[in-house]
């Protein structure tokens, strides 16, 4: 058995044989092909919803590639998640207009209110903090981007409003 297999953590895709068997189908389908690790990595993400370290070190076997490509793939394409996000993605853009407009002030704000860093998801699972790039919407800065909606200017004193309207969502 191969090394890796015996490191993976209990509750990881790797472990679960509904997530196992789609993981060893998305190898397959593009084993040998070219551009096959972006394309693996994508479809992960897209079916499992995030790839664990164990599930990177599984691909690295399977495609015959270095761990640290791999590593470095899913931790330069802020698509890549290697944790579970939220039900809801609150995303602060970290662009030039948006970090001298105080996009820092809003991120320490999320970080107080809910006790959590970007990148990581609050106890419920109902939100993922994340820090992202550039959205095009450098007039609007600072950016915060909830799910697929940007808000724009926000001011600090305007974001716990923001985290309501999504608790608010959830009861309705
Ligand atoms: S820098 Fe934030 S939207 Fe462009």
């Amino acid at each position: 058995m191969p090394k890796t297999i015996n490191k993976i953590p209990a509750g990881d895709p790797l472990n679960i044989p509904e997530q196992k068997e789609i993981i060893d189908r998305i190898l397959q389908e593009n084993e040998g092909a070219v551009g096959a690790t972006m394309v693996v990595l994508n479809e992960l993400q897209s079916e499992i919803g995030f790839i664990s370290q164990a599930m990177q070190a599984y691909v690295a076997e399977k495609l015959g590639e270095p761990i640290s490509r791999i590593h470095g793939v899913v931790s330069f394409y802020s698509f890549f998640t290697t944790t579970p996000r939220g039900k809801h993605t609150v995303k602060f853009c970290v662009g030039t207009a948006c970090y001298v407009s105080g996009i820092n002030q809003i991120i320490d704000k999320a970080k107080q209110i809910l006790n959590i860093e970007p990148g990581e998801t609050t106890e419920d699972g109902l939100i993922t903090l994340e820090l992202c790039r550039c959205v095009g919407a450098c007039s609007q800065a600072p950016v915060v981007v909830v799910d697929d909606n940007i808000h724009g200017r926000v001011q600090p004193n305007r974001f716990p409003r923001i985290l309501q309207d999504i608790i608010k969502s959830e009861t309705e």
